[in-house]
């Protein structure tokens, strides 16, 4: 068992942490404020590599491993929740699903462009009334002969207002239940296609999110990603990885509440002395020091099982299960060691708590991380 990361891991580690600092920890609390996308930043992502990070080169990618993207995204989930899950999107639940399931043709024609960062992508599965219970997909794709007629919605769905492309999942056969779904690659502009207003959000208030409006949007049967009826398990193994980026979002949230809280525990003075003299105060930054250690462990396993080309979906439910219970746990406390200054946008932490809340609700709820895991331990 070898703990140490290697010399290129540590210098994207690195590059993260330095675009963070430099380019997106200005404005952070103003994007915040008035719901602004980071297009400009998103720009620079693009250019460092970091839109298609796992991705081979020959399709545009940077061809890095998976414990490499979980570090990236640490260090930027650290300064800004929102830019990492533009990032985690575009990465875990675009490109690594076309690359691997989707045809020559369409990663030619799709995948270039998204994992080199010249266009976005989405993946809308969740709808009004199928967020956990994926399986009960309203939209409809019915199948015309050469195309098929889209019509449903979508709803809170990641860069949705900034996408090009979506990855759309619809029921083609409902009487066949989850077996008849099927997985699209859908183009923004084409007719028919809506794009509902966007959500005012508790937290990532960065990053775009918003309803999608299909009415009889003619979809070319090309763009079906694998065999007809595969759009469930295409979703399904889609998101085993998405959790891995989840789970690097919320350990870097949590690790960002830390070291501010740290910090400023070393030099606010009460009682005549910094804070962090204060045993109420210490123990609370040993805890969540030794919380945001064991949460890293299990994200770098599952990157690593990845990486391995094992099964990721316990590893990538445990590891997102936990470090998003951290990210919440340390905000709270981060806030709490902050006292009245935690409570102000200025220092940052209370951002961070609203931000953590939604790494325990999207790309699975905590409670559908606990049926992934139950599921896996059962059969063992
Ligand atoms: N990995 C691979 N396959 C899986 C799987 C997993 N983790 N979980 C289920 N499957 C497969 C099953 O093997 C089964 O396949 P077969 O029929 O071929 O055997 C099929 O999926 C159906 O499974 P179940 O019968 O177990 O279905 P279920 O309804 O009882 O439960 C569920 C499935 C695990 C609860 C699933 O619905 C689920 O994961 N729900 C959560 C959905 C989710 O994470 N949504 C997030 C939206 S995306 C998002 O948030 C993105 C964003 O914007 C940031």
């Amino acid at each position: 068992m070898n703990f140490n990361l290697s010399e290129e891991q540590e210098m994207i580690r690195q590059a993260a942490k330095d675009f963070a600092q430099t380019e997106l920890l200005q404005g952070v609390i103003e994007r915040d404020r008035d719901q602004k996308f980071p297009a400009e930043q998103v720009k620079k992502m693009a250019e460092l590599g970091f839109l298609g990070m796992m991705v081979d080169p020959k399709y545009g990618g940077a061809g890095l491993d998976a414990v490499s993207y979980a570090l990236a995204l640490e260090e930027i989930a650290k300064i800004d929740a929102s830019a990492a899950v533009i990032m985690s999107v575009n990465n875990s639940l675009v490109c690594a699903g076309i690359e691997k399931y989707a045809s020559e043709e369409q990663k030619m024609k799709y995948l270039v462009p998204l994992a080199n960062g010249q266009v976005l992508g989405a993946f809308a599965l969740s709808e009004p009334e199928a967020g956990s219970d994926a399986t009960s997909q309203k939209t409809t794709a019915e199948d015309k002969g050469d195309y098929y007629l889209l019509n449903g919605i979508k709803n809170w769905i990641t860069n949705g207002g900034t996408a090009q492309y979506y990855v759309v999942m619809a029921q083609t056969h409902p009487e066949k239940k989850h077996k008849g779904i099927n997985a699209f690659i859908v183009d923004r502009n084409w007719e028919g296609f809506e794009i509902g207003p966007k959500e005012d959000k508790l937290g990532i208030r960065g990053s775009d999110t918003h309803s999608l409006i299909f009415n009889n949007v003619k979809v070319p049967k090309e763009n079906r990603i694998g065999e007809d009826g595969f759009g469930f398990n295409f979703a399904m193994a889609v998101l085993n990885g998405g959790r891995i980026g989840i789970a690097s979002q919320a350990l870097g949230i949590a690790a960002g509440a830390y070291e501010l809280a740290l910090n400023y525990a070393k030099t606010r003075k009460a009682f005549g002395t910094e804070i962090i003299n204060h045993q109420a105060i210490a123990f609370k930054l040993a805890d969540m020091h030794v919380n945001i250690a064991a949460a890293r462990m299990l994200v770098w396993k599952a990157a690593a099982e990845k990486d391995e080309g094992k099964d990721i979906s316990e590893s990538g439910a445990m590891a997102k299960l936990y470090a998003s219970q951290v990210a919440m746990e340390t905000t709270v406390e981060a806030v709490q060691i902050h006292g009245g200054y935690g409570y102000v946008k200025e220092y940052h932490v209370e951002r961070m708590m609203r931000d953590a809340k939604i790494t325990q609700i999207y790309e699975g709820t905590s409670e559908i991380q606990k049926i992934v895991i139950s599921r896996a331990i059962a059969k063992k």
